[in-house]
């Protein structure tokens, strides 16, 4: 299903390469700065660094959902820069968002099975909400609306993510408002994903235990790549600070 373009060299090796991304503000303030990097095919990339980095720009900039002034995006070798977010989904890349949308009117299930793109049997629900730890009997009929908790609706749009089964999943801090108790079986399914799923994770994420799963890390700051490598390499850097945070950095260090 890989596209055929003038990259055709990248294919099963780099997926997805950004080359020189810019996007700024209005007011002109830069908020990512001249981004190129390469994600292969099949691996856990875990994207980090301090709070207002870029990180949630850079995800919408490869889902689609901005648009980059200059730079190009290229995805299994095609030029994607010019498709919008439905162009890309079709192509294989889904966006779990830090703060996920909320749906009036639409149950769990229609929304697992709209994500799919087909009907979904019970088993089949049971073990996507499963996966995310939400039992469920007690949610599969539930609307997709404001009485759901930040952490069910969160759990809920990485099922969703599941669902798609997609050659990109990109989840931004899929950790946010999900309690302690249920982080631990969140880790798990991304490390089952990553084993089970022909494609990519791009994970977002400050917790420590995301990043110890990684097969890459790739640390934005100042909307710059500041550092990647393998979570051997980054992450001993990570924790021991040799990155010096400015003080206003430091409450991101999680
Ligand atoms: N539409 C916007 N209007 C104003 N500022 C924006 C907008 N989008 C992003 N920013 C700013 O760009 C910077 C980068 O934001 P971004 O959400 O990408 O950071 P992040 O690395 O995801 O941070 P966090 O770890 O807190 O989620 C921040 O200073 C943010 O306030
Ligand atoms: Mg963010």
């Amino acid at each position: 299903m890989a596209a055929k373009g003038i990259f055709k060299e990248m294919e099963g090796k780099k997926m997805l390469r950004l080359e020189n991304i810019n996007w700024s503000l209005e007011d002109g303030r830069e908020i990512l700065n001249n981004v190129s990097l390469e994600i292969p095919d099949n691996k856990l990339i875990v994207i980090t660094g301090p709070n207002g980095g870029g990180k949630t720009t850079l995800a919408k900039v490869v889902a689609g959902l901005i648009s980059p002034e200059s730079g190009k995006i290229f995805f299994d070798g095609q030029d994607i820069t010019g498709k919008d977010i439905t162009e890309r989904a079709k192509l294989g890349i889904s966006y779990a968002f830090q703060q996920p949308v909320r749906f009036k009117g639409l149950t769990v299930r229609d929304l697992l099975e709209l994500a799919a793109g087909r009907e979904l049997k019970q088993p089949e629900i049971c073990e996507l909400l499963g996966k995310v730890g939400l039992c469920k009997n007690d949610y599969i009929d539930r609307e997709v609306n404001a009485s759901l908790s930040g952490g069910e609706i969160k759990r809920i749009e990485i099922a969703t993510v599941l669902a798609r089964n997609t050659k990109l999943s990109i989840f931004d801090e899929p950790e946010a408002g999900i309690d302690l108790w249920s982080f631990a079986g969140l880790v798990d399914v991304f490390k089952e994903v990553k084993d089970k799923v022909n494609g990519t994770l791009m994970i977002i994420s400050h917790q420590e235990r995301i990043l110890e799963i990684a097969d890459e890390i790739i640390v934005i700051s100042k909307g710059q790549l500041e550092d990647s490598g393998s979570a051997q390499d980054i992450l001993p850097k990570l924790i021991s600070g040799s990155r010096t945070p400015r003080p206003c950095e430091r409450g991101a260090q999680a």
